[in-house]
């Protein structure tokens, strides 16, 4: 069938209210499969949160003024160089870093949890709990990792880390903690947690991906060492992330990336290249520096903060209750937690729905009717923690299924969306998807499929 092409430009910017910062695309009006046209609900911030208005405006202004960082003597390059270094200072700031913190700009969480890893005096012995992102769970290879069993309450956190540290051999230590949960939204106890490690001469790193857009954060306070945060999800989503804090194991390692800026002076010796590594920060930012991606998380930072946390917080926690309270009232809907009980969390809600239409619920599938039949966009699968995701999903009989579903809120949510979500769950698992589907093994598709493609997919 031809496909009708749409405008990008039906994207609008919009507000949330309550001067909460505006994010790009609010308003963006999706194709079903019935030919009518709905606002998104875009339920996946803890995947990728939207541009903040504010950034996309700072992006903006910047460009004529995009030039090499660290390169050139031109104005426009001497410019460029002094919003890329304000930025770094932006963050550390944004972070509550130490001033002496060093701020390494980085593609995302994971590259700075792996720039880190690579960083690690070896044999490290690294201590992380199982419930963590993929990211927090590899990062440490050729390292000695211990895996600590899952707490029955985030208060026996600390004693189960403590334990662990007691029962280990010296030599260097690395403890990952994670600031919430990207799985079930479950905030973990950090400062208490860092105080342990500290206690036992252990040093640790803080997953702050999650955190980072929804939450203060506080490192010096925290006492952690390190915090790995994400620029696309905390509405800057221009490629940047960066591994903030102390500088001492990365100032002593080889650099990420060999290359040009990790370089201070190379020569070509005989048969030999002899290098002199930059310093730190430099010296782990091989290569071009995305100054766009820098520029905007400082510029989310301070829009963030500006807003104030208890409005961003209040906004989150009401849709989040909302949720909750609605998936409890939908037959089947199973939500997954870590813990028992009213554990502070961020709006990041997985569940599963046991049947769809009197069928076992393939979530997939019902993942794919939501976007197809009522604009709801959402993440199905194990959210890139498989192992905790499978532990979640287990049920007394021991089956394991390994697909959840999860809707996350942030500042492009609205109660609207939300209340579309539930009512949309609730008709999916009693009357089962209104279209057909097919192509199960490449994960359901509508049959046929006649939403337009945008301009930007033709
Ligand atoms: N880590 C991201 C998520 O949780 C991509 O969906």
């Amino acid at each position: 069938m031809e496909r009708a092409v749409i405008p990008v430009a039906a994207a609008r910017p919009g507000h949330v209210g309550d001067g909460l910062p505006a994010v790009v695309g609010a308003g963006l009006k999706v194709p079903l499969v019935t030919g009518e046209w709905v606002p998104y609900a875009g339920l996946d911030h803890a995947a990728s949160t939207p541009s903040l208005v504010a950034v996309r405006d700072a992006v903006d202004e910047l460009l004529p003024w995009y030039s090499g960082v660290h390169r050139g003597t031109g104005f426009v390059s001497q410019v460029a160089t002094r919003v890329y270094e304000r930025a770094r200072q932006e963050v550390r700031r944004f972070t509550a870093a130490p001033p002496d913190a060093t701020v390494v700009f980085t593609r995302n969480t994971t590259d700075a949890l792996n720039l880190l890893g690579r960083c690690l005096p070896e044999p490290t012995a690294v201590f992380r709990f199982s419930t963590e992102h993929h990211a927090a769970l590899l990062a440490w290879r050729g390292h000695r990792v211990h895996r600590l069993a899952t707490p029955d309450t985030p208060a026996e956190a600390p004693a189960v880390l403590a334990k662990a540290l007691a029962d280990a051999p010296g030599g260097p230590k690395l403890v990952v903690i994670t600031g919430a949960s990207n799985v079930t939204g479950e905030l973990w106890p950090v400062a208490e947690l860092a105080e342990v490690a500290a206690a036992r001469g252990a040093r640790t790193v803080l997953d702050a991906a999650q955190l980072a857009g929804h939450r203060p954060l506080d490192l010096a306070g925290w006492g952690v060492d390190w915090a790995a945060l994400s620029g696309h999800k905390m509405y800057a989503p221009f490629g940047a992330g960066a591994l903030v804090g102390a500088v001492d194991w990365p100032a002593a390692a080889d650099p990420y990336l060999a290359g040009g800026g990790a370089t201070a002076a190379v020569a070509e010796q005989d048969d030999r290249t002899a290098v002199t590594w930059s310093a730190l920060p430099h010296r782990h930012e091989g290569g071009s520096p995305n100054l766009v991606g820098a520029h905007a998380m400082a510029v989310a930072g301070r829009s963030l903060a500006g807003a104030g946390w208890p409005a961003v917080t209040r906004h989150e926690e009401e849709l989040t209750t909302r949720l909750r309270e609605g998936l409890a009232r939908i037959p089947g809907v199973r939500v997954l937690s870590l813990w028992p009980g009213g554990h502070p969390r961020l709006g990041v809600v997985a569940f599963s729905v046991g049947r769809c239409g009197g069928e076992p619920a393939d979530q997939r599938l019902v993942a794919t009717a939501l976007s197809a039949e009522y604009g709801i966009g959402l993440r199905d699968g194990a959210f890139c923690a498989h192992p905790a995701v499978r532990a979640l999903l287990r049920d007394a009989d021991g089956h394991q299924p390994d697909r959840a579903l999860r809707a996350s809120v942030g500042l492009g949510s609205t109660a609207e969306h939300v209340d579309r979500l539930l009512a949309a769950l609730a008709d999916l698992v009693r009357d089962g998807p209104r279209w057909r589907y097919g192509h199960p093994d490449e994960g359901w598709r509508p049959v046929p499929d006649p939403r337009p493609a945008p301009v930007l997919v033709r």
